[in-house]
This record gives C-alpha cells, structure tokens and sequence, in this order.
C-alpha cells in the first residue's frame, strides 16, 4: 500500500517543453546484459524508476559492483566479481524484466535458477517461447519449487517463435550471443527496445544483424568487453505525453524523442483530429482543433503499441463521437475501466474491444491504479476532468515513468501528493 495518493485538478491545459527519459523498457534489456561482459560497462541516460532500481538490488546481490547517478542518469556496472547464477523470487518478482537474468546468467555461467517473474498483471503471460529458445540453443530447462533452471553449453540454433514475443527474443538474443555457432530467430520481435538491446551487444563485441526486422542473425563470439552505451528514449513515456498534451487541448513540445517510433499513435492523433509536428529528435503537439471518432487496433511494433491503448482510452473516453480499442497483446489491459467509469467515462467491453462512447465531461473522482499504464490512463483522465481526482497507489507508475508528476507540474498540471 502507498503511502500518499496523487491528486489532479483536471482542466488546465498542458503547454510547453519536456525532455524524454530513457526507455524503461530496453534499460531492462540492457542491464541483465551487462553481466555478460568481462569488462565494466557504464550505460547512459538511464531512467530513474524504480524497474532500474530493483535490477541494481539484483545485480549488487549476485556480486556486481553497480552504482547508479540519477542526475546524470548514468549507471556503472563491474560484472566482474559476479558470482552466483541464483536469484530468488523475493527479488525476481518485483517485475517482469527479471525473467532476462535467465538468459544472462545461462550465457555466463552455463546455468541460471532464477525465481519466476512478476510485473502487471495484464494476462497469463506466458514464456514457454524463452524456453522453447533455450532448449533449442542446448539448454536443459526444468521447473521446480517456483524457480526456472536453465543449464548447459550452448550451441547456435534455428529459433521460430510462434507469436512475435518481445521479452523471448530479447532472451533468446542474450542466450545466443556467445553460443558456439550461428543461430537465426525467426518471426523476432521488432519493438525499437530490440534493435538497442543489439546496438548495445554489437558496441560490447557481439555480432548480431537484422534487429527491427523478422529475422536475426547472430554469429556467437567468446567473450564480450566492456564500454559506454546510451539507451534509446522511452517510447512510451513520449506517446502517454503526446495523449495527454491531445487530451488536455495543449501545445506541448517534447524533446529528445524518437519521432519514427510514435508512427502509429501520431497516425491516430491525427485521424483524431490533433496535429503532430516533427523535428528531428521533437515532437510538437499543437492544440487540437477536433474529436474525431477512432478505431485502434493494438499490434507488435510497428503497430499501435499495448502500452498506449490504455492512456488512449482516456483520451477517446470525452468527446461527442464513439470509438473502439481492440486489444490483441494482453487479455486482461481493462481493469482501469472500472475506475474510469467512476469518473464518468462511458465504455463497455466485448471480448477483447473497448467500445467507448463519447461523454462531453469527464469528472474527479476517488480511483485505485491496477498497473503501470493503467495508471498513466488514470492521469490522462485526470488532467481532462473538471474538479479533482485522487488516485490512490500511485507508487505503480513510478516503475515506469520517471519523475512523470514534475514533468506533468513543468507543463501547467494541478497535481500533487497527499499523505494516505
Ligand atoms: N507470449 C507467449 N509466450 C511467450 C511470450 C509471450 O504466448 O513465451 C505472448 C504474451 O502472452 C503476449 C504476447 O505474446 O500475448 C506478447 O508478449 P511479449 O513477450 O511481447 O511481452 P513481454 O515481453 O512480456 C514486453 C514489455 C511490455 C509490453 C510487451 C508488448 C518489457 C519488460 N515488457 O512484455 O511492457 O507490453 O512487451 O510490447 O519489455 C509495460 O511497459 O507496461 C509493459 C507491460
């Protein structure tokens, strides 16, 4: 239970400049890796959120030296006194990304018993395509008493993956960087956080060609040195303040982005009736001159991103026009609609679709955030809702949003924290 609650005071539109952090989700990818270096590496532009935090807990428990400089967003890792291939559920269950110590530590030591993942609970969520890779590679993978073991040498392998997974590519890339040979994984995931993690791999030694595409080649190597490396921006910190600049009727700037990477909600602002303007690495939001109706379908990259669908909702939900969100990745990335419903908000589900039908007021209302994007829609809502809205356990979106309430107040925003 958090100790504070967020409040919002909804109605201010959102203007002026903001800087992207760094992508939580390929710094997850990223830092496992570093264990498979023989040399320190230092990463920049690192965010300060809490996923980052729990993987320095883990590293420094398994004996790496790491040491972590929020304000330059600099993280040091010296993988060199690392000497355990063990990480418990205490620890792996404080988020998904956990799950990649598997392939990081099997191409370290020859094994890895590492606890079972937590993160949102969003679906079932299986893995059974990382250990499908695994044992492909050579691995023997057994389950037993809550813990995954991954043993063996590896060798280089065909890998098709029945679904484009981002967390089993990003394992099964890891487990195949130093596997004797030359492995090929087919139907990859092609999310931006894929092609960093093989950036940083490639500047560490490695040989790996085709990331962002279906098809990765990777040419194993002994052993991988160390280095400096700088994670892309976050995707999907840039596109929930994109929405909540379209949602708020604001003219906001964001700066140190990726353009290419908000294709598809850009494409869906616009059909909305918001304005985009790209410059090089900015983004600009101009105040939006209609709600047009918008039907979404969420897909792998580069499709319109899951993590989106639910701050889109928020945006679609006040508007005099109806709109649909089908949801295609995760079964279960409804659950802020009951709270939202609580603010007004008019959307019934069928299946795996939002049918949202479009109310002219959002209002404040008391909410509980269930996971991470489900509380970045909760804010959106906020900002766009007359009166104030509290939401309680809001700890969760700092697992992913660095510093969002600041960034929110630079821009205009009523928001606070309040004891509980
Ligand atoms: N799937 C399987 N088998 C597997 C792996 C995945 O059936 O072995 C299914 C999943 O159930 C899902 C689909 O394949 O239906 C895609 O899952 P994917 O593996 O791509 O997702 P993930 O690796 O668990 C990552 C992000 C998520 C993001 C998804 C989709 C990280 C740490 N997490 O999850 O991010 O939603 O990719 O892009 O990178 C978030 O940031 O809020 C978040 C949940």
């Amino acid at each position: 239970m958090d100790t504070y609650k967020l409040l919002i005071t909804g109605g201010q539109p959102l203007k002026g400049d903001v800087e992207i952090s760094g992508g939580k989700n390929t710094s997850v990818a990223v830092i496992p890796a570093t264990l498979m270096c023989d040399e320190p590496c230092v990463i920049e532009n690192m965010p300060d959120i809490e996923d980052v935090h729990v993987l320095r807990d883990i590293l420094q428990m398994l004996g790496a030296k790491v040491s972590y400089d929020s304000t330059l967003k600099r993280l040091s890792v010296d993988p060199r006194g690392v000497n355990s291939c063990e990480v418990p559920y205490r620890q792996t269950r404080r988020m998904r990304a956990s799950y990649y110590l598997l392939g990081a530590l099997l191409t370290r030591f020859g094994e890895a018993n590492v606890g079972y993942p937590g993160g949102c609970a969003i679906g079932n969520r299986p893995f059974d395509q990382h250990i499908k890779g695994f044992r492909a590679l050579g691995a023997t993978v057994t389950e037993a008493n809550g813990m995954i073991c991954a043993k063996g040498k590896l060798s280089g392998a065909t890998v098709y993956f029945d679904r484009p997974t981002v967390g089993g590519t990003v394992n099964v890339m890891l487990a195949a960087v130093k596997a004797k040979g030359n492995s090929v994984l087919l139907n990859a995931a092609k999310e931006p956080h894929i092609v960093d993690l093989a950036n940083f791999l490639n500047a560490m030694g490695a040989k790996i060609k085709g990331a962002g595409t279906d098809m990765i080649r990777i040419r194993g190597v002994e052993s991988l040195h160390g280095g400096t490396y700088a994670v892309i921006p976050d995707q999907i910190e840039t596109g929930t303040l994109m929405i909540a600049a379209a949602a708020t009727r604001g003219d906001v700037t964001l700066h140190g982005c990726i353009p290419t990477h908000m294709e598809s909600l850009s494409a869906k602002l616009l059909e909305r009736g918001a304005s985009v303007t790209d410059m090089d690495d900015d983004s600009g939001i101009p105040p939006m001159s209609a709600h047009r109706a918008v039907n979404i379908k969420t897909q792998e990259y580069p499709g319109f991103p899951t993590d989106l669908h639910q701050p889109m909702i928020a945006l679609l939900c006040m508007a005099q026009v109806n709109s649909l969100i089908h949801e295609t990745i995760f079964e279960s990335r409804f659950k802020h609609l009951s709270e939202m419903r609580r603010m007004g908000a008019h959307v019934q589900i069928m299946e795996q679709t939002a049918l949202i039908e479009g109310v002219p007021e959002l209002h404040g209302a008391p909410v509980t955030v269930t996971d991470l994007r489900a509380g970045a829609a909760l804010v959106v809502a906020g900002l766009m809702a007359t009166g104030t809205t509290e939401i309680y356990e809001p700890g969760l979106i700092e697992r992913g949003y660095e510093h969002l309430e600041e960034k929110l107040r630079s821009l205009g925003a009523i928001i606070r924290r309040e004891p509980v």
